[in-house]
């Protein structure tokens, strides 16, 4: 019997970043983080289930994915088929209106996508929280793409449950997450590799240490829709992280001289009174996180950026959905 379900999921912009695991068996995160989805930004996939099948099969954009990325989607599929007690193999097509690999976390819709169609083809009705503790497995930014508009992954020490909630809904606050991309290349250390190399920096320990701290600024910041408070701690958390990163052994660049150039641009544009601010991922690409009333005039400038290749924006995004097998396509460009 063929068993098949199609979900969709958004990818999410962390103000508050998870770089590094305390635990790396149980992919608990050394720190909670804060994000919001991007709608518009959308990855879909659909997963079918069939008896003939011999091993788990994998395709991205059209393209079939093998080596250490079908590994990694395999021992998840184990992971499903462990929930659902089955032995049957899938064949997962997933696709993505957005560049891969690039800043913008597409493991994160992909994995909240591929934990919510791979349950609901096995027929298993998992709550929002059993779905972002599975999606975790995956990546851990993928817990936060389960649940829909402002979220917030935390982990209990002594339980080690560790999923995301939603604390504030997609429609609460209409920021605008603009993207300047710089590259559309795969990068060459990703997230996964990178942040294991956290506790080799000096500065990990104070960036754990000030985490509390950060979580509660930022998200009564949201919850008050105080952008300057939101803005001052979004960038000290990147800024942080990325010192984190450049300060590994071996050290992590994941920034271009493009990218800089655009955070400094910022400041300049918050002291002509612009409501807009900066947070990079393990890339180079900016996310500059806006209200609406600066969209238009910071699209024009981001667009004749020097080194700017593309512009992506989006408002808070929703959960990830069930979708019909047919597909939505991904039209929401
Ligand atoms: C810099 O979730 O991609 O985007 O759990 O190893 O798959 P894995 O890592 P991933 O890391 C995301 C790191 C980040 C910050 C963030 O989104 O919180």
């Amino acid at each position: 019997m063929i068993q098949k379900a199609s979900a969709i999921a958004h990818p999410n912009i962390a103000f508050i970043k998870y770089w590094g695991l305390r635990d790396e068996a149980n992919r608990l995160p050394a720190n909670d983080s804060i994000s919001m989805n991007i709608d518009g930004l959308t990855t879909f996939t659909s997963v079918e289930f069939d008896a003939s099948f011999q091993e788990d099969h994998l395709s991205l954009n059209g393209e079939e994915i093998t080596g250490k990325s079908l590994t990694r989607v395999q021992k998840f599929m184990d992971r499903i088929r462990q929930l659902a007690d089955v032995q049957v193999f899938s064949c997962i097509s997933s696709e993505n209106n957005f560049p891969t690999g690039a800043g913008v976390a597409s493991s994160a819709s992909g994995f909240a996508a591929l934990a919510l169609a791979g349950t609901a083809a096995l027929g298993l009705d998992l709550t929002s929280e059993e779905l972002s503790t599975l999606a975790r497995f995956g990546s851990g930014s993928a817990s936060r793409s389960i649940p829909g508009g402002f979220v917030e992954w935390h982990t209990d020490p002594d339980t080690g449950n560790s999923y995301a909630k939603s604390f504030a809904p997609a429609d609460h606050w209409d920021l605008v997450d603009c993207i300047a991309i710089f590259s559309e290349a795969h990068k060459p250390v990703g997230s996964q590799a990178g942040m294991l190399l956290a506790d080799t920096s000096p500065l990990q320990a104070a960036r754990l240490q000030d985490a509390a701290r950060r979580l509660e600024i930022c998200r009564l910041a949201i919850l008050n829709k105080d952008f300057a408070a939101l803005s001052a701690i979004t960038e000290l958390d990147s800024n942080m992280m990325h010192a984190v990163m450049m300060t590994s052994n071996p050290p992590l660049f994941y920034w271009q001289p493009g990218s800089l150039a655009l955070m400094k641009a910022v400041k300049e544009w918050q002291s002509e009174g612009l409501d807009v601010t900066y947070t990079l991922d393990a890339g180079p690409n900016v996310h500059l996180i806006c209200l609406p009333n600066v969209l238009d005039i910071l699209i024009e400038r981001i667009r004749t950026f020097p080194g700017v290749i593309n512009v992506l924006h989006g408002k808070p995004g929703g959960p990830a959905r069930l979708v019909s097998n047919e597909g939505i396509g991904i039209a929401q460009k």
